[in-house]
């Protein structure tokens, strides 16, 4: 994680570089820093520990001037999060300075290297060592700094997106990358240069996604120089961005999380439109009808995403394997890219990520298309390196998501997986025509039916004050709405600390049972579908143990609401699209419980959004 901001042109940069560092925010807070070469060609270096305010307050009454600067926000990787291990680090004689994001793997060996030769290191991290090595080989090889990087970079091994200034070319600043993003922002006489395009929006729309192995040099008044490590040289491919920035800001609520949970209608909208076509009752994902046979003649399906995208993936399971009869397989990408797993050339891969930089999910499809497998992944950022390292896809088009706890991505991704599941279903005739068309209806409404459970906010809030005493909670669900049910549970642990299991309703017996004591709040999901009697039943038996009920179920429900101590009721609709909206209340019941025990909502503790770090 991490990010990484990098400006050269005809303004003072420190301003650009510490905006772009709030926007980057979301990818790690542990520390943050800045350098900047200043016009009597001095290089400063400036760090704090915490987050971007802090560093902010720090540099205050320091020199910041100068129109060419590199900045970095940190999740620690090697090394505490204090103010020696923030980055930019300088080298040996603090001529360069560079700012990472990623893991050298080899640091150690190459640091002993270093040490031989009489280089001192200050910091515990990874990142010290990569800027040492390119002085040494800058000094040593007698050669200029685009060229010491390119042959450092050839004897590292792990992820980087860097950015390095000398001091002594004021006019250069060198950037790389491999597994960690890296955009560069094209301006008038001046360039930007970030982890995604959020700090560069403002500015320009012409960027280039800088390439797996590629070295780009930004000198003013030339155009950019992008190169392989081994020299080659490339062409840069200019694209145009679809961000605004209007899409950036709180629109007046008070956390983005919130925003997120309430833009969920428009969004989804947004995840449809063009899609799906209720006049016409149809279905048309371009990503699926230009690649049809490999869905058709595909033997498995198998999906590979971490955390809510995870969740998201056990619902396409459910959905693909109703609706188009094709067995799923849901890893998490971590697992399966290390357990040498049977990949077949007609399995189809689908990867789900709200990033698109996750790298263990890059590197699960960059080994199954090793294996020859089609990959066709689900994205929100357009451009990512998901999305390029796959054959096919769908983008969720819900807009940036700030808030770290991830809430419209989720309902994006699994409309996203439903309309392919209904598709696929669709050519192979293994969904009715029937049911294919009430579903398609149903979609259509569900913005709307979203919107209904959101008029129940306040009603939330008031009482998930009464559970800001909780240690523990329980999240229960069956069928649709067991990965509800985790990803509720997921939702309360990463924003309020509050440890919480999501659980199968009908697994409880088998342990958690165990827990429920009067103290115990137990969130079951039961809407009106499915096994509903069977999850009513195991809410009697948290009843009899005195636990505390709050129930998501359908409206019109009175059986639970007799039994439950709060209900939360969602509108009717089809049982695959019953987690739109069961997944809505769980959202708001995590963030007004974090916001009650004054929990940093966006930006919780030791998480970040996004985790390009194995
Ligand atoms: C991090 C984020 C989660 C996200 C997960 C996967 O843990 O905090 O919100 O679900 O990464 O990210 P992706 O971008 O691949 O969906």
């Amino acid at each position: 994680m991490c990010g990484i901001v990098g400006y050269i042109g005809k303004r003072k940069a420190y301003p650009i570089l510490i905006k772009g560092l709030h926007r980057l925010e979301y990818r790690g807070y542990d520390s943050a820093g800045v350098a900047l070469i200043n016009t009597a060609g001095q290089l400063n270096v400036y760090k704090a520990k915490g987050k971007v305010a802090e560093l902010e307050t720090f540099c205050a009454e320091k020199d910041t001037e100068g129109t060419i600067g590199i900045a970095h926000t940190r999740w620690a990787t090697h090394g505490e999060p204090n103010t020696q291990n923030a980055h930019p680090h300088y080298s040996e004689s603090e001529r360069l300075a560079i700012i990472h994001n990623g893991i050298i793997e080899n640091y150690a060996v190459l640091k002993a290297g270093l040490q031989q030769e009489g280089y001192t290191f200050k910091s515990d991290t990874d990142t010290e060592v990569l800027v040492q090595l390119i002085e040494y080989t800058q000094v040593n090889r007698h050669v200029d700094l685009k060229t010491a990087v390119q042959l450092a970079l050839q004897q590292v091994i792990g992820a980087y997106a860097i950015a390095v200034l000398d001091k002594d070319h004021p006019d250069t600043l060198i950037a790389a990358r491999k597994g960690s993003p890296l955009v560069v922002g094209i301006g008038d006489e001046e360039y930007f240069l970030a982890s995604d395009a959020t700090p560069i929006v403002e500015y320009t729309d012409k960027v280039i996604y800088i390439e797996d192995e590629e070295v780009v040099s930004l000198r003013l008044g030339e155009e950019v120089d992008i190169t392989t490590i081994g020299n080659v040289q490339k062409t840069p491919e200019i694209k145009r961005l679809e961000l605004s920035l209007s899409q950036l800001e709180k629109g007046g609520y008070p956390h983005f999380m919130l925003k997120e949970i309430f833009e969920q209608p428009r969004t989804l909208g947004d995840s449809m439109r063009g899609r799906v076509n209720v006049r016409q009752d149809n279905i048309a994902l371009s990503g699926f009808i230009d690649n049809k046979e490999r869905f058709l003649n595909a033997k498995r399906i198998i999906i590979t995403a971490c955390g809510t995208s995870w969740h998201a993936g056990l619902i396409a399971m459910y959905a693909i394997e109703e609706f188009a009869q094709i067995p799923v397989e849901v890893e998490y990408s971590s697992e399966f890219r290390y357990r040498k797993p049977v990949i077949n050339r007609d399995d189809v891969v689908i990867a789900i990520s709200q990033s698109g930089e996750t790298a263990d999910t890059l590197a699960a499809i960059q080994l199954a298309k090793q294996h020859g497998a089609f990959i066709f992944s689900i994205c929100n950022v357009v451009g990512a390196s998901i999305p390029r390292v796959s054959d096919s896809g769908c983008y969720t088009h819900v807009g940036p998501e700030i808030g770290v706890a991830s809430t419209k991505a989720f309902t994006a991704q699994v409309t996203a997986i439903t309309m392919l599941a209904l598709c696929i279903g669709r050519e192979k005739n293994t969904i009715s025509e029937e049911q294919y068309l009430r579903i398609v209806r149903e979609l259509g409404q569900i913005p709307d039916k979203i919107e209904c459970v959101l008029k129940q906010n306040e009603r939330i809030a008031d009482f998930a004050k009464t559970f800001t005493y909780a240690q523990n909670f329980i999240y229960l669900g069956r069928g649709y709405n067991y990965p509800v049910a985790m990803e509720g549970a997921l939702k309360l642990k990463e924003i309020s600390y509050i440890h919480a299991e999501g659980y199968p309703a009908a697994e409880m017996k088998h342990g958690p049972i165990a827990l429920i004591s009067q103290e115990m709040p137990v969130v079951v999901v039961a809407p009106r579908c499915g096994t509903y009697e069977k999850v009513v039943s195991n809410i009697q038996e948290i009843k009899a143990r005195k636990g505390r009920v709050i129930a998501v179920v359908t409206e019109g429900d009175e059986l639970v609401s007799r039994i439950a101590d709060y209900t939360i009721s969602v509108p009717e609709t089809e049982e695959c699209l019953t987690p739109l909206l069961t997944v809505i209340p769980l959202q708001l019941m995590a963030y007004h419980i974090a916001v009650v025990k004054g929990c940093d909502v966006d930006q919780p503790r030791n998480l970040a959004k996004s985790v390009t770090v194995e």
